[in-house]
């Protein structure tokens, strides 16, 4: 076993190794890098090698992760800093950031969902037991706390940008993008939601477009990164996002 050990480490290394080198190659040549079909062709592949079915199950639990820690080196060597997600609300910032997160192998955090755990509370009764003051301090605390984190991807409340501090916190800790949304748009998508407190008592077109425009100019200014999200699905969403980082220089 000991030896086998051995072995097995060297053609990991090995194929890490490749894994880097080949994506270089694609970067250069402008190639698309994460591609779910390869990953299917190399589960088929490697099955056909097998001498003894037997271990098929075991091969394809192996290959699940061997395929992962690929993604995860690829992402890491091309994005060496974190992503952050802001919009309004209903601009899909959770479901893009949790795809992306599985897409690039990054942890995945949400400010919101920090502060339900903290607090135990959800954001509606924190509106209204608090008030909105109280929520924006705990929303800026919880930010100040993830000033050491790496590799992850983290989804704001779409009120993060209202405190200038916020922002400059945000700037420090990675690469921005602003998943813009049309008034309309967000207002079909959260229509029946009532976890929104901004919302829950005028969830009106008008009260939403107020909102928005309001903050229009801040999600621009902060953001590095603007994808319109009118239409798409948060497959494609994800798609151009990773486009436009690897456009991007990769320092912060
Ligand atoms: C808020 C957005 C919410 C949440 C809170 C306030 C806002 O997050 O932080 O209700 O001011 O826009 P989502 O954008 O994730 O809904």
């Amino acid at each position: 076993i000991d030896k086998c050990d051995k072995e097995l480490v060297k053609i990991f290394e090995r194929r890490l190794n490749a894994v880097l080198d080949v994506l270089e190659y694609k970067r250069k040549h402008a190639l698309p890098i994460f591609q779910g079909q390869r990953e299917k062709e190399v589960f088929k592949k490697v099955n056909s090698y097998l001498q003894n079915d037997e271990f098929s199950n075991e091969l394809d639990l192996l290959y699940g992760q061997i395929l992962k820690i690929s993604r995860q080196v690829q992402s890491k060597a091309l994005f060496p800093f974190n992503i952050i997600i802001i919009g309004f609300m209903g601009s899909g910032k959770t479901s893009v950031g949790m795809e992306l997160s599985k897409l690039l192998e990054m942890k995945y955090m949400d400010t919101d969902e920090i502060i339900i755990k903290n607090t135990n509370m959800s954001i509606n009764h924190i509106f209204e037991k608090f008030g909105e003051g109280k929520f924006r301090e705990l929303e800026a605390n919880t930010l100040e706390d993830l000033q050491n984190i790496n590799n992850t991807i983290i989804s704001c409340g779409g009120g993060i940008i209202l405190n200038p501090k916020n922002i400059k916190l945000l700037k420090q800790l990675g690469k921005i993008i602003w998943l813009k949304v049309s008034p309309n748009e967000a207002y079909n998508r959260l229509l029946g939601d009532s976890s929104r407190p901004l919302l829950k008592d005028d969830f009106s077109l008008t009260n939403l477009t107020n909102i928005l425009e309001k903050r229009l100019t801040l999600y621009e200014n902060a953001s590095d990164i603007i994808i319109e999200t009118d239409g798409k699905n948060f497959g494609e969403i994800c798609d151009e996002i990773i486009k436009n980082l690897l456009k991007c220089d990769s320092k912060i």
